[in-house]
């Protein structure tokens, strides 16, 4: 293969990498695993290119005397491909480590600092492919080569984790990793970018159900706990790598809707932290989810959203909002939640 058409090689695979990694926080069953599965592939073919790029490479990488002001770039370039690569195939045996960042924060960190370098390098060693630097149906085959050897280390990985009974083959189809499932609150925290509200003051906090309703709703927390609750089993799969099923327990959404009178307009329902964080739901699927006060048989505590946290059976934990303050019914998609999210902190009300 030519030079350009290897660099090229690699650019693609490591945009497939990159797009399918956060395609993955889209993964909610097995239908929806394929993302990851291409992610795999995408990222074990690769090794192939970077193998002989490496090979073609070595003499100006080693070769200190060979150095410009652009090649510590190449280098850095070098160094997050391969921990990209192993830290992926190493959380998906080991499923280590667990606590703060856990391994699924190292990769994370790793393919990012991958897109932003490779991204740098392409800028500082730009060359543009001919036509006559690929030489079609050789190149077409190589690339087939290269998928099939993604694509054939993935049974083998499958077959090392059982045969070991390493803890990989316990992970869930979104790779999380298995953490204290009916546990009351000793479950782990994650806590989006900047949500570090203080704690609510639940005698000041109110409800408010609003939007494409015939009523306003406004609920104190002495309120809300008169009415009728009940319980949700549910598997919270947060995209920091961990998953826990819990039985959660609090007051339906359908039933919130019912009392507000929804217009037959509505379509979608966003729900608001205190932080200004929110995330919504198709009407249909948000009468099925729970605005959560329980979890087990313990209150839920601050970190996991007290007074209210959403649970929606399916979505990743992102979606989960916490510290919920507002239902609000919507007639469009909410596409200023893309925003919010990024802007959502303890300062907002
Ligand atoms: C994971 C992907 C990549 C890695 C790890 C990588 C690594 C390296 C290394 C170590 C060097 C030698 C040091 C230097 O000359 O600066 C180099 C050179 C170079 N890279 Fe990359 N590279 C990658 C992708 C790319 C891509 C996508 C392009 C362009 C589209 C590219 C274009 C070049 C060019 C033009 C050179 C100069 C040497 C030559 O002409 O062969 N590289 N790369
Ligand atoms: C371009 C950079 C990246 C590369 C090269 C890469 C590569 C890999 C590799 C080789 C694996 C192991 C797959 C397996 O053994 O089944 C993996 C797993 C994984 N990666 Fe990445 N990755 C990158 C970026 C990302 C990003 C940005 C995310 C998330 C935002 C992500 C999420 C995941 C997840 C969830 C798994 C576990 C899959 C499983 O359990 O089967 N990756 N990655």
């Amino acid at each position: 293969m030519r030079p350009r058409v290897v660099d090229w090689t690699l650019y693609g695979l490591a945009a497939i990498a990159a797009l399918t990694g956060f395609g993955a926080w889209l993964v909610t069953d097995q239908h929806s695993r394929a993302i990851l599965t291409a992610h795999a592939v995408a990222g074990f073919a690769l090794l192939v290119p970077l193998a002989w790029k490496l090979r073609r490479v070595r003499l100006r990488l080693v070769r200190l005397k060979a150095w410009d002001a652009k090649t510590p770039i190449s280098a850095l370039t070098t160094i997050a491909a391969l921990a990209a690569i192993g830290s992926g195939a190493f959380w998906t045996h080991a499923q280590w480590p667990t606590g703060y960042p856990n391994g699924m924060h190292i990769h994370i960190v790793a393919g990012l600092a991958l897109g932003g370098l490779l991204g740098a390098h392409v800028l500082l060693r730009f060359k543009r492919p001919a036509r006559h630097d690929f030489s079609g149906r050789r190149d077409a085959l190589r690339w087939l080569g290269m998928l099939g050897f993604g694509a054939a280390l993935l049974p083998a990985k499958e077959a090392l984790n059982r045969a070991l009974g390493l803890p990989g083959a316990q992970r869930r189809f979104t790779g999380s990793r298995h953490a204290g499932s009916d546990s009351g609150n000793a479950f782990p925290i994650t806590n989006w970018l900047f949500d570090r509200p203080t704690p609510i003051d639940t005698s000041r906090w109110r409800l408010t159900v609003r939007g494409a309703t015939a009523r306003v709703l406004s609920l104190s927390d002495a309120e809300l706990a008169r009415l009728p609750q009940t319980s949700l089993r549910a598997t919270l799969d947060c995209t920091g790598g961990w998953y826990s099923t819990q039985t959660w327990r609090g007051i339906s959404v359908g039933a919130l809707l019912d009392q507000v009178g929804v217009l037959p307009s509505a379509r979608f329902v966003s729900f608001v932290s205190v932080t200004g964080y929110r995330w919504s739901l198709p009407i249909a699927e948000a009468r099925a989810a729970l605005l959560a006060t329980h979890v087990g048989d313990e209150p839920l505590d601050h970190w996991h959203g007290a007074p209210l946290r959403l649970v929606a059976p399916g979505r990743r934990g992102f979606m989960w909002v916490k510290w919920v303050r507002e239902v609000v019914v919507l007639t469009q998609p909410d596409l200023g939640q893309w925003v919010a999210i990024f802007t959502s902190g303890p300062d907002a009300t």
